[in-house]
């Protein structure tokens, strides 16, 4: 490490959104212009890395399920290092930061450290994906509240910390990150719980981006259904009367 660097320099938490580069924030574009270093992940909108400047040290440090990955410690050291020598580092992400994105963990590792940090927030796709499928989390009448879990391990699992019975009895709309893998047990948890197997279900993968796909069914049918579309991740489920709206665009 160098030690002829007198300032510390910082950490910026980007939220990129869900990939589409037009819903990255107008803060965040701007932090990632004046960025020395950006750590990126490959759910980011990776089209706006363009924007950089000339010099700009770009690292990938993606996570793809069952790929690559970069483990968690290690990012985390990064960023302190990089700051450490004076720069500025855009943690790039995808999505918002603390919406399952373990930005908060980055957060802290950075305080501890004493370097300064902040967050910019991004575009969540636990909210953007159904929209641009066509499906509002909320509408007056139908339905006041939505739940956003993680499926990253099935309902019966012991490492899940989501109160799986409180959904399945749930009035609200439930929105799943991370659950492709798990599809099939998700919704079978859910109509063992108490959930009507008739209560309307999307999957949304690749939301924003040009290959989107939105498969439609029932939560009992929509297992059976994602897998004859041969859904992959990224993906999102959203179970909940309001997807039986299906607004779709007009003009
Ligand atoms: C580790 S979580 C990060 C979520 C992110 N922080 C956010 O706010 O969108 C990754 C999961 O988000 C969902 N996801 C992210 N981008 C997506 C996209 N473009 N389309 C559908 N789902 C997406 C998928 O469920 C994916 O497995």
């Amino acid at each position: 490490m160098d030690t002829d660097t007198p300032t510390t320099g910082q950490v910026i938490l980007v939220g990129g959104g869900p990939g589409d580069p037009d819903l990255l924030t107008i803060g965040g574009l701007r932090a990632l212009r004046e960025a020395d270093v950006v750590l990126y992940d490959h759910l980011a909108p990776l089209a706006c890395l363009d924007q950089t400047r000339p010099g700009v040290t770009l690292i990938d440090v993606g996570k793809i399920p069952r790929g690559c990955q970069t483990a968690q410690t290690d990012i985390n050291a990064l960023l302190i290092d990089h700051a450490r020598r004076g720069r500025t580092v855009v943690r790039f992400k995808g999505g918002d930061p603390f919406v399952l994105g373990r930005g908060s963990e980055e957060w802290l590792a950075c305080a501890e450290a004493g370097i300064p940090i902040r967050v910019i927030p991004g575009v969540s796709s636990a909210i953007a994906g159904p929209e641009l499928a066509g499906i509002p989390l909320t509408h007056r009448g139908i339905t006041q509240n939505f739940s956003v879990v993680s499926g990253h391990v099935g309902p019966d699992h012991p490492a899940s910390t989501v109160n799986w019975d409180a959904l399945a009895q749930s009035t609200g709309t439930i929105v799943i990150l991370m659950g492709v893998a798990h599809l099939p047990e998700i919704c079978t948890g859910l109509t063992s719980r108490g959930l009507d197997g008739d209560t309307p279900a999307a999957i949304v993968a690749k939301a924003a981006l040009p290959d989107q796909q939105v498969v439609r069914g029932t939560v009992a049918t929509l297992p059976a259904l994602a897998d004859a579309a041969d859904i992959q991740p990224p993906a999102l489920t959203v179970i909940g009367a309001v997807v039986a709206l299906g607004l779709a665009p007009v003009g």
